[in-house]
């Protein structure tokens, strides 16, 4: 288990095998759980594998997400950096930026949503929504086993759909790093600013409304 060494409002450090390595629980202005705290999405990761049952977890709380019309949309391509040809098309489809950091995952996917509803061939407005909400809670999962998750939209949806030979109807969301967090002394020194910086988040007021486009809901004000 890892454990902290110390603490402060922003973050903290933990070790495994003597390597310095990094959480940063969110500085929530009001009381959220634990899980929701410490997830987060770092461009370091340990050099180690994640094992099939900790992988299959993760996608069993993906799949236990709600969904319109109980749709479950979603679809994960999955690449273990074990399995070299698949992990290295995965990489292929990144940006150069992430493809640098995320290289160093062990685990890489792309969430891909179908896009109209399988019985009727109808849009299905929320497609999108609904693979964003099954990698939510798998990233959730992984957070409460350990694991950190970064996802990307850095990266080109229509060279993933000739990679991958993704069909028609379907499209690539967003890529996603998965892995046990690392030090992030193994970053170059602008990603290691990035993963040092304090996180920050609008304040509820300006996003909770009641009543009226704009009107802070009054449980959510100063
Ligand atoms: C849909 C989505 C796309 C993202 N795209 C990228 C990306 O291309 N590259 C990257 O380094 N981070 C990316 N991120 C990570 C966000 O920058 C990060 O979630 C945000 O700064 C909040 O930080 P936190 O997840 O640590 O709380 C993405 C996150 C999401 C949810």
């Amino acid at each position: 288990m890892h454990r902290p060494l110390h603490s402060n409002h922003q973050n903290y450090g933990l070790q495994m095998k003597g390597i310095d390595l990094m959480q940063k629980p969110a500085p929530s202005d009001f009381p959220v759980h634990e899980l929701i705290r410490e997830r987060w999405s770092p461009r370091a990761f340990a050099d180690k594998p994640v094992p099939r049952d900790v992988l299959r977890s993760i996608f069993e709380a993906a799949r236990w997400a709600p969904s319109s019309n109980n749709e479950q949309p979603w679809a994960y391509i999955v690449a273990s950096r074990d399995d070299n040809a698949s992990f290295e098309k995965t990489l292929s489809v990144l940006v150069e930026f992430n493809a640098n950091w995320a290289r160093g995952a062990p685990v890489l996917a792309i969430a891909v949503a179908r896009l109209t509803f399988a019985k009727n061939n109808v849009p299905n407005r929320n497609a999108q929504y609904d693979t964003g909400a099954a990698t939510a809670l798998l990233s959730v999962e992984a957070t409460a086993r350990g694991l950190a998750v970064h996802q990307m939209a850095g990266f080109d949806p229509e060279k993933a759909r000739h990679v991958f030979g993704i069909p028609a109807g379907w499209e690539a969301i967003a890529a996603i790093a998965i892995g046990y967090p690392g030090d992030p002394a193994s970053l170059p020194q602008p990603l290691k600013d990035r993963e040092m910086a304090p996180r920050t988040r609008k304040p509820i007021n300006e996003f909770v409304m009641a009543g009226h486009w704009g009107h802070t809901a009054p449980f959510a004000a100063k």
